[in-house]
């Protein structure tokens, strides 16, 4: 652009800018997936180039590939992207690749030729109607999770790669898919020995706040350890045709207390929406040490967290209303004591929640207002 007059009329652009569809997308991802923005970044572009409608039409609309640590958020990332999109983390075609190693197991997925034993009497996994399921009108897409797939056959493996490279698949009996309309994630944890050895050798076992190895040089090791394994396992031809690589990071310490508060809230909304009576609960810091020193063992990240909020709260909570020591509107509150290393329960006598009470009258009145309806 030599020409001063013609620089004049022009307009500085920003190609990094996003869609407000986009934007609100990636925004609800982070409040669902605490740390891997790389992760998020990714997908939300992802999810900007198939709005502009620039995909190519004869390939997935992306493929991704999920590395690092057991428990980081591999798989919950594709989960709550769906559920962004479709309000259902489970409208995903998931296939654990594990599950699939020998060829009558293949023909789960893709059918069986016809005259074979089983032909027609299962829908294969993988055909157009399912992957159509979730589509909506306005995302007209599909996400298809491959779970573990350093575990897939040679058979499946095949597919894979025909999948990935025309963005279409021949069933059992010859019909064809098109797979041109999803975005396809692979997720694998190769190294992920060697990485939790990285982990709690640097960090020990407990969620403690101290490190010794730096984080970011952990995290680079995780990197470096994740792409080798991959590198060494998977032949280039795979490893080209994959649009992003992303290996997730370790969890620390600040992050799983964040991950915890997101559990913890998704108790309270089971509780505000269930079908027993509605009151609030709130957990004291040495509670959430308490819970976190319970359910973290670093090597397995957040993998075990929701198993010890039910273990220590959920059952807890639902023997308290059952046994009606808890009634609509209470507030609960759970404390650690230091003496027995036991949670208590307490029921504040002074404190009683407006919002718990008056979300119960309102459902109250909406379902005697559906019963009106129904009746007349
Ligand atoms: N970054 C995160 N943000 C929020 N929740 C998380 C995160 N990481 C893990 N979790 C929680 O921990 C559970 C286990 O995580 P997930 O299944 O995604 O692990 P993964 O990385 O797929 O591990 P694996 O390699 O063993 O399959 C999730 O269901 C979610 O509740
Ligand atoms: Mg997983």
């Amino acid at each position: 652009m030599n020409n001063n007059e013609q620089r004049r009329r022009m307009i500085i652009l920003d190609p990094e800018a996003k869609s407000p569809r986009a934007q609100g997308f990636e925004n609800g991802l982070k409040s669902r997936v605490i740390g891997q923005e790389r992760a998020l970044r990714s997908i939300t572009s992802l999810y900007q180039v198939f709005q502009a409608g620039m995909t190519n039409t004869n390939r997935p609309i992306g493929t991704m590939l999920f590395l690092g640590p057991t428990g980081a958020g591999k798989t919950h990332v594709v989960e709550a992207a769906a559920d962004m999109i479709f309000g259902d983390p489970n409208s995903v075609i998931k296939i654990d690749c594990a599950e699939f190693q020998h060829s009558h197991e293949i023909a789960k997925l893709i059918g069986s030729p016809p005259g074979y034993l089983g032909h027609r009497e299962t829908s294969p996994l993988l055909s157009q109607e399912n992957l159509d399921k979730y589509r909506t009108e306005a995302n007209p897409f599909t996400f298809v999770l491959f779970d573990e797939i350093e575990k897939a056959s040679d058979s499946l493996w095949q597919l894979l790669l025909g999948v990935l490279d025309k963005g279409r698949l021949t069933l059992g009996d010859n019909r064809q898919v098109d797979f041109s309309q999803t975005m396809i994630i692979m997720t694998s944890n190769l190294g992920a020995k060697e990485m939790s050895e990285m982990i709690t050798g640097s960090i020990g076992f407990a969620p403690s706040k101290k490190s010794g190895m730096e984080e970011s040089e952990l995290d680079q090791k995780i990197y470096r350890t994740a792409m080798d394994a991959a590198r060494r396992k998977f032949s280039p031809e795979f490893m080209n045709r994959i649009d992003k690589v992303v290996v997730f990071r370790s969890l620390k310490h600040e992050q799983l207390r964040q991950i915890l508060d997101l559990e913890l809230r998704a108790v309270q909304r089971r509780i505000d929406e269930g079908m027993g009576e509605r009151f609030i609960f709130k957990a004291t810091d040495a509670t959430k040490e308490f819970l976190l020193n319970e359910g973290v063992d670093l090597r397995y990240g957040a993998r075990h967290l929701k198993r010890a909020i039910e273990r220590f709260v959920v059952n807890a909570l639902a023997n308290l209303a059952a046994t009606r020591q808890v009634r609509l509107g209470d507030v609960v509150w759970i404390d650690l004591n230091e003496e027995s290393g036991k949670l208590e329960f307490y029921r504040d006598e002074a404190e009683f929640s407006i919002a718990a009470a008056t979300m119960d009258s309102i459902y109250e009145m909406r379902r005697s207002e559906e019963g009106a309806r129904i009746a007349a």
